[in-house]
């Protein structure tokens, strides 16, 4: 089968294309590199043996996309590509629409060009918005989300969801990831954010090799455990797993479903702190912040549907997912910047 991968040099698409290929899947990518290093694909690469064919091009571009359609014979799209930080998005609302939303849209329309019908989306634990009840649960409403991004996937999801009613014979799955940390157990690939990291982890890691002076720990009023923000924290490999099994269950799909991928389990800030610590034997010094604007206290998922409908659920803890990114971080101080 050929699966046509968009932001497949990113974060979780290198690891999801990484466990296509060790599948034995044929796989096509599609990134405009704007947050991703090609490196990725290469070590991928080197790690299984087997390549992926890589196009740097932009998903609203229908004629590049048409042109993959045309040139290979793909059956299904794994969609990643997109822009995720929730804090820009609020100074650059239009950037999040026309890359999301409207990206999207054109991808969308190549797919019905070309007849191709099976798609997965990256949505996000985001779509729940601010009020739903912990856990999350898949047949909660969602909307009433706090920032263009949220509102970007929450909108995808809306479209995605008129598309396949109006066209009976596609079969789409939102995939509403929690927290995705960590990083391929072999340490050559992992997260390499740009600048200043916005998440928790990557900045943590960032501590660990000497990069930042220091933790900031955004509050410690919440009504939580220690006081400080309760997440559901999940190893990128298990997320990857968790689209080969959306791949197996597609078939069954009749129309449009979502799963929650999470762990189904919270941990505080301190709590991943001293993890990180306890993984790494290296301290990281911190200090407590005001809180981040627009930061929920705790949300974690109810995981039974993805359980029960496609036969998944994670196999790594936050120990793993802890050592997993330490020895990243550790061989790759620099991300990808610097080559072997
Ligand atoms: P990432 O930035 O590492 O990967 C996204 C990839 O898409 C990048 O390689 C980027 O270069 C590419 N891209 C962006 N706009 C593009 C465009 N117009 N055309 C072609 N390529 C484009 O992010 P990630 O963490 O791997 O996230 C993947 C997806 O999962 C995103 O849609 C994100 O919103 C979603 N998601 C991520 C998280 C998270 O915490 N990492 C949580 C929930 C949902
Ligand atoms: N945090 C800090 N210091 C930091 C970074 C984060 O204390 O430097 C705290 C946050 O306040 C929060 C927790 O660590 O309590 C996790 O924050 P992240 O930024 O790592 O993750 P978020 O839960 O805020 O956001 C993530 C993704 C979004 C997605 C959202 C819901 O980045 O894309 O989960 O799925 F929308």
């Amino acid at each position: 089968m050929t699966i046509l991968v968009t932001g497949g040099a990113g974060y979780i698409g290198s690891h999801t294309v990484l466990a296509l290929l060790e599948r034995g899947e044929d796989v096509v990518v599609v990134d405009n590199l704007s947050n991703a290093s090609a490196e990725s694909l290469r070590r991928v690469a080197a790690l299984t043996g087997k390549a992926a064919t890589f196009c740097q091009g932009d998903i609203r571009d229908i004629a590049c996309l048409n042109a993959l359609f045309s040139q290979h014979p793909i059956t299904r799209v794994i969609h990643f590509a997109g822009l995720k930080a929730v804090g820009e998005s609020t100074r650059k609302p239009l950037e999040y629409y026309q890359n999301n939303v409207a990206g999207t849209l054109v991808l969308l329309e190549a797919m019905r060009q070309a007849d191709v019908r099976q798609l997965i989306f990256s949505s996000s634990a985001t779509v729940y918005g601010a009020d739903s009840p912990v856990p999350y649960r898949e047949t909660m409403p969602t909307g009433g989300t706090s920032s263009p991004y949220g509102s970007s996937k929450f909108m995808v999801e809306q479209i995605l969801q008129d598309f396949a009613r109006a066209n009976a014979h596609f079969a789409i799955i939102a995939l509403r990831y929690f927290n995705p940390v960590g990083a391929h157990p072999s340490g050559r690939i992992g997260e390499d954010p740009l600048g200043i990291p916005n998440n928790l982890l990557p900045y943590i890691a960032q501590v660990a090799v000497g990069k930042r002076e220091k933790l900031g720990v955004f509050g410690a009023d919440f009504p939580t455990r220690d006081g400080t923000g309760v997440r559901d924290y999940i190893h990128v490999m298990d997320v990857a797993a968790g689209h080969l099994a959306a791949m197996d269950h597609l078939p069954q799909i009749s129309a449009f479903e979502a799963y929650n991928l999470g762990a189904g389990v919270g941990y505080t800030v301190l709590e991943m702190v001293n993890a990180f610590e306890q993984a790494s034997g290296v301290k990281i010094p911190y200090q407590i912040l005001p809180r981040r604007d627009g930061d929920l206290a705790a949300f974690w998922a109810d995981v039974h549907r993805a359980k029960q409908q496609l036969g998944w659920q994670v196999t790594r803890d936050i120990h793993q997912m802890m050592q997993d990114l330490w020895r990243w971080q550790k061989n790759n101080p620099h991300g990808y910047a610097v080559g072997e």
